[in-house]
């Protein structure tokens, strides 16, 4: 039962909670992802495709998370690694024979701008994915490939803007194949997603809003497995956090089974108000399945409330995108059910101003 006060059928409310409009920007997410495949079959000048020994992807945030959101659904047929940098300094492997997508949607995020600046001393053979700022300034400097995505997005917003054109590059230089087909279906998958989550559908048929509102009060902690199932996790939890502004916590199987299943033992008051979600897909490898269902079993009295959510999607990047667009919807309703406007992240522009004025 939820302990919110704002009903999740009263669509007028919502709108005036959600005043910068993000519920809007999610239902055209599918759009969004038709739009990102024009922009990665835009004549950017790719690099030279020969010999490049590793992929790499700079970012932080709602950009970085587009380095697990490529490397995962591409991990069975790529040849190469496909490192993700989320921080300051590139892994000494990063040379003139890897190719590096730095992915900043203002632009201007210090930490991807100070591995740019490595990776070009370096003569990697840089790509840049942006809205704007710094990054599009060296872009233009320095003659790079640019994608450039539209403006007036939050990053997190503008996850398919920011990835989908990545996949596609990877597929025209050979590393990949059929990734932008199956995009392309996602998209209309989504399309029919986007119906079941809007705003308009009640929460009687809406499962986005059921478990936003079966999280009021509680604190989310998300389960995925290996693959892009852990991706969608972070996501979740990163949704979670950025629009519902609570804390969240996300895991995975089978690697939670060798540390976190124990530690639910203790802290039996904090583990109450937990409530914990379990990404799930169809098939499931029997392994994971049987991991799953022996966990829930042992940790169930330890936590305040179980959901299983199951993917639907027959290929890797269906299963990802219908699991982030699921996970996107119920922290935005989340939000809304507390009372809070999902789109603004003042804390993270705050740090930024703070940062920026003590460059030392
Ligand atoms: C805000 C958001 C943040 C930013 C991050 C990096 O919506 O998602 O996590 O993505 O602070 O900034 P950008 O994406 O501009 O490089």
């Amino acid at each position: 039962m939820s302990k919110s006060d704002v009903d999740l059928d009263d669509v007028e409310q919502l709108a005036e909670i959600d005043a910068s409009g993000m519920l809007g920007v999610l239902e055209r997410f599918p759009e969004q992802l038709r739009e990102a495949l024009e922009i990665g079959r835009s004549e950017v000048g790719l690099p030279e495709a020969g010999g490049i020994s590793s992929a790499v992807v700079l970012g932080m945030g709602g950009s970085g998370i587009s380095g697990a959101a490529v490397a995962a659904p591409s991990a069975h047929e790529i040849k190469v690694p496909v490192l993700t940098v989320n921080g300051y300094r590139l892994p000494a492997l990063v040379d003139e024979n890897s190719l590096v997508f730095a992915v900043s949607y203002s632009g201007n995020t210090e930490e991807t701008l100070a591995c740019v600046d490595q990776a070009l001393s370096r003569n990697a053979r840089l790509v840049a994915v942006t809205s704007g700022g710094r990054l599009a300034e060296i872009a233009a400097e320095r003659d790079l490939p640019l994608f450039k995505v539209p403006v007036g997005y939050q990053p997190r917003a503008a996850l398919g803007y920011l990835f989908i054109p990545i996949l596609a590059s990877l597929e025209r230089m050979g590393l990949i194949s059929g990734m932008v087909r199956k995009v392309s279906a996602a998209a209309d998958m989504l399309e029919e997603r986007s119906r079941e989550y809007s705003v308009r559908t009640p929460l009687d048929d809406n499962p986005t809003k059921r478990l936003a509102s079966d999280l009021v009060g509680y604190l989310p902690v998300i389960y995925g497995s290996e693959g892009p199932l852990a991706v969608a996790a972070m996501r979740w939890k990163t949704q979670f956090n950025e629009n519902s502004k609570v804390p969240a916590f996300y895991h995975w199987f089978p690697e939670l089974n060798h540390n976190e299943t124990v530690g639910w033992q203790h802290l039996e008051e904090i583990g109450s108000k937990c409530h914990l979600i379990v990404l799930r897909e169809k098939p499931e490898q029997s392994r994971i399945r049987k991991r799953i269902e022996i966990t829930m079993d042992l940790i169930k009295d330890s936590v305040g409330h179980i959901t299983q959510v199951c993917a639907r999607g027959d290929n890797p990047i269906e299963v990802l995108l219908d699991l982030i667009y699921f996970g996107d919807f119920t922290s935005v309703y989340l939000a809304l059910a507390l009372g809070q406007d999902p789109t603004p992240v003042t804390r993270i522009e705050e740090l930024k101003r703070r940062l920026a004025a003590d460059p030392g």
